[in-house]
């Protein structure tokens, strides 16, 4: 039987700086050993997170949704830098719901900031029909299964075409896995298109991000994913 509490069995810290020295921030996640997914920073997050760190002003003040939150870690993020979020993580995992919940709190962020909500992929019920509009969407490490990704990839077409937000932005980091694996067929199913990010452009590109070298050892990307303009 499942607790009712998400118990942490142990804490990171990261340490957002710059090296202009214009960024100084820390937070701190609560993690869980557990082999669900949700509840681990996965190598992907901490670049991701460091990308919403550096181009802050682009955050600042806009309505975000992250998808597959596991955590919380980027979404802390984006409201540290002043955006408003809603983290989704699915209704499967209530527990990760609860961990996020926690690393909010710990965090310091306040409930008018930040929501927590259960989005599962690929699935367009009531609620997901009555978000918001959204200005970014942003995951980190969702595409690992190759099952999931025609689901995610719906999911972000109907987050940005029900709102008619056509400037809307879907910032996707993922590590390298498979190199036979490829969601070019999808993305022109659902009519979007995408770019590489460098992570050069964002200091990204080292052993150490944010304090920590968990991204270190893996091969990460950032791809910035949008709505071909034809289809508006
Ligand atoms: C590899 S973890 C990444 C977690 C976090 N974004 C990170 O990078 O640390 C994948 C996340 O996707 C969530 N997830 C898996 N299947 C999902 C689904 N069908 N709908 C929504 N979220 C899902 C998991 O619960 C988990 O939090």
């Amino acid at each position: 039987m499942q607790s009712n509490e998400a118990k942490s069995d142990s804490c990171r810290r990261f340490q957002f700086t710059s090296r202009q020295n214009d960024i100084n921030f820390s937070i701190n996640i609560n993690e869980k050993y557990s082999t669900s997914y949700g509840y681990h920073v996965w190598p992907s997050a901490p670049v991701l997170a460091q990308f919403v760190a550096h181009f802050r002003e682009e955050f600042k003040d806009k309505n975000i949704v992250e998808l597959g939150a596991g955590t919380g870690m980027v979404g802390i993020v984006a409201a540290k830098v002043g955006a408003q979020v809603v983290l989704t993580d699915s209704h499967q995992y209530p527990e990760c719901l609860r961990l996020c919940r926690q690393n909010v709190d710990i965090n310091g962020v306040k409930d008018n900031i930040v929501a927590i909500e259960s989005l599962d992929w690929g699935q367009l019920d009531e609620h997901v029909l009555q978000m918001p509009a959204f200005d970014y969407i942003l995951s980190s490490d969702c595409f690992y299964d190759q099952k999931d990704f025609e689901d995610i990839l719906s999911s972000v077409s109907f987050l940005i075409d029900k709102h008619h937000k056509k400037g809307t932005i879907f910032y996707t980091t993922y590590q390298e896995r498979n190199s036979d694996w490829s969601i070019e067929c999808l993305l022109n199913k659902w009519g979007l298109k995408c770019d590489y990010i460098c992570l050069d452009d964002f200091e990204a590109n080292t052993g150490c991000i944010a304090g920590s070298d968990i991204s270190s050892k893996h091969t990460i990307h950032l791809l910035k994913i949008t709505k071909h303009l034809e289809n508006h």
